[in-house]
């Protein structure tokens, strides 16, 4: 499963590049405004950072809006995916944007029928919010099953992106549904390396090799 780190803060982004275990970035409108920087600065330097897909939102509402606002931002770098959210109008751009050759990501997802619709227009990726739909009382790791079996019945080659992860035990789902890309925050990226018998094992090993005669 390729992980994509889900932010907009170039430092936070450059570390995790760093560790070798990033595929790509998602961003956000929200992720972007907390940054208090100018979109195209941060979109410019998270390009010049990662070589992997990069997710970036349009911020429009009608088709016609959308498909300007995504060719301009796949102008930006040849690796940008335009985020588009899962409205009538939104699908209809992907279709135009698609039918371009261009790369979307079909956002703000919360059902399979969505993911279905997505898929029809052409969208490279579907991103299902599955910490939101928890934190309404349902199952998001279930729409992203379904939407697996959904697309693997039909032969659809829209990839899983499952978003808004809250926990590793997400990502580990995630995987396990065998969605292709699971993208978080930098905390539940860090979190993911973390084993407290991993360091109690190897406090055990470094203290028994201080006893190893020199
Ligand atoms: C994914 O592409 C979204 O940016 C992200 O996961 C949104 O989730 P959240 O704002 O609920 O964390």
């Amino acid at each position: 499963m390729k992980l994509f780190i889900d932010s907009a803060e170039v430092e936070k982004i450059r570390e995790a590049w760093g560790w070798g275990i990033i595929d790509g970035v998602t961003t956000n409108p929200s992720h972007v405004a907390k940054t208090g920087r100018k979109h195209l600065e941060v979109y410019r330097e998270i390009c010049d950072l990662v070589d992997g897909p990069i997710s970036l939102e349009t911020v429009t509402l009608t088709a016609k809006e959308m498909v300007e606002e995504g060719r301009n931002l796949a102008k930006i770098h040849k690796n940008v995916v335009i985020k588009v959210p899962i409205t009538r109008e939104g699908l209809k751009a992907v279709k135009t944007l698609s039918g371009e050759g261009l790369k979307t990501n079909v956002t703000v997802t919360f059902s399979a029928l969505q993911a279905m619709l997505a898929a029809k227009c052409g969208a490279t990726y579907i991103s299902p919010f599955v910490g939101r739909l928890d934190a309404c009382g349902q199952f998001g790791m279930e729409v992203v099953r379904q939407i697996k079996t959904i697309y693997t019945n039909f032969g659809f080659k829209t990839q899983v992106l499952t978003a808004a992860v809250r926990h590793p035990t997400h990502v580990l789902e995630a995987a396990l549904a065998g969605s292709d890309v699971c993208t978080m925050g930098f905390d539940v990226l860090e979190q993911l390396y973390h084993h407290p018998l991993t360091d109690i094992g190897i406090d055990i090993f470094l203290k028994d090799w201080a006893k190893v005669p020199k």
